[in-house]
């Protein structure tokens, strides 16, 4: 899947906060997000997931505008976002949500979760908002790679995770198909190697950097 961004701009009050971006990803692109906070970089992505409009430019995803096409567009995303949402209902009911409006299979979110070493089993009953911060990112990665999309986005997904956490999670991360993309914000570019063929860093709304790095052979 492409994104293609185009001169895009995105202002809150009379702050650019996209400041004329123009950014294509490609099929396959691994990329590394980097940048201060504030850079715009949550702001790019909800963008491309079509929750803002933008003031300015335009962004086709698989040739579609996100914001009218959103419901098309989030079948092919997986997504984590930085702040895991207060989900009141059970890790149950949630899985069987997930299950019934994505059509994966419950077995793969608790075989990823195993493999996050998660225990799903022993907090199955327990409503979302009351695991750990950690645990939270676990079930939200587990759920994000039991899915196969096109895209994949991850938002800061390892800020909570500990350093087994973050090792098991970029395992995982070796699975995904060689045609999805990849997005990755992350301040910590040196857990990403051999794991990404692009590195974008933004600043104030604005690409500074749009390198490629050489894949691990
Ligand atoms: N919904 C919003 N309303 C007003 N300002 C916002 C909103 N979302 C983000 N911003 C502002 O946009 C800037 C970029 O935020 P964000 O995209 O979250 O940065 P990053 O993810 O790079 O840390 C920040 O100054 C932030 O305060
Ligand atoms: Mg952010």
């Amino acid at each position: 899947m492409i994104v293609d961004i185009k001169q895009a701009v995105k202002s809150f009050g009379d702050v650019n906060v996209l400041d004329n971006i123009t950014l294509k990803i490609n099929e396959g692109d691994k990329i590394a997000m980097l940048g201060p906070n504030g850079a715009g970089k949550t702001t790019l992505i909800r963008a491309i997931m079509g929750y803002y409009r933008l003031n300015g430019g335009k962004i086709e995803v698989d040739g579609m505008d996100p914001v009218f096409n959103r419901t098309k567009i989030l079948k092919k995303i997986s997504f984590i976002p930085q702040l895991p949402p207060p989900i009141k209902i059970s890790l149950n009911d949630l899985i069987d949500y997930i299950c019934i409006t994505t059509g994966v299979q419950k077995e793969r979110i608790i075989k990823e979760a195993e493999d996050m070493e998660l225990d799903v089993g022993q907090n199955i009953n327990k409503p979302f908002f009351k695991l750990s911060g950690g645990m939270k990112q676990k079930f939200l990665i587990a759920i994000a790679l039991a899915r196969k999309s096109e895209l994949y986005i991850f938002d800061e997904p390892t800020a909570n995770l500990d350093p087994k956490g973050r090792e098991n999670f970029y395992h995982l991360l070796k699975n995904l198909d060689e045609k999805s993309s990849v997005i990755y914000v992350t301040h910590r570019l040196e857990d990403l190697e051999g794991l990404i063929n692009r590195l974008i860093y933004l600043d104030i709304g604005k690409v500074t950097e749009d390198k490629e790095i050489k894949a691990k052979s």
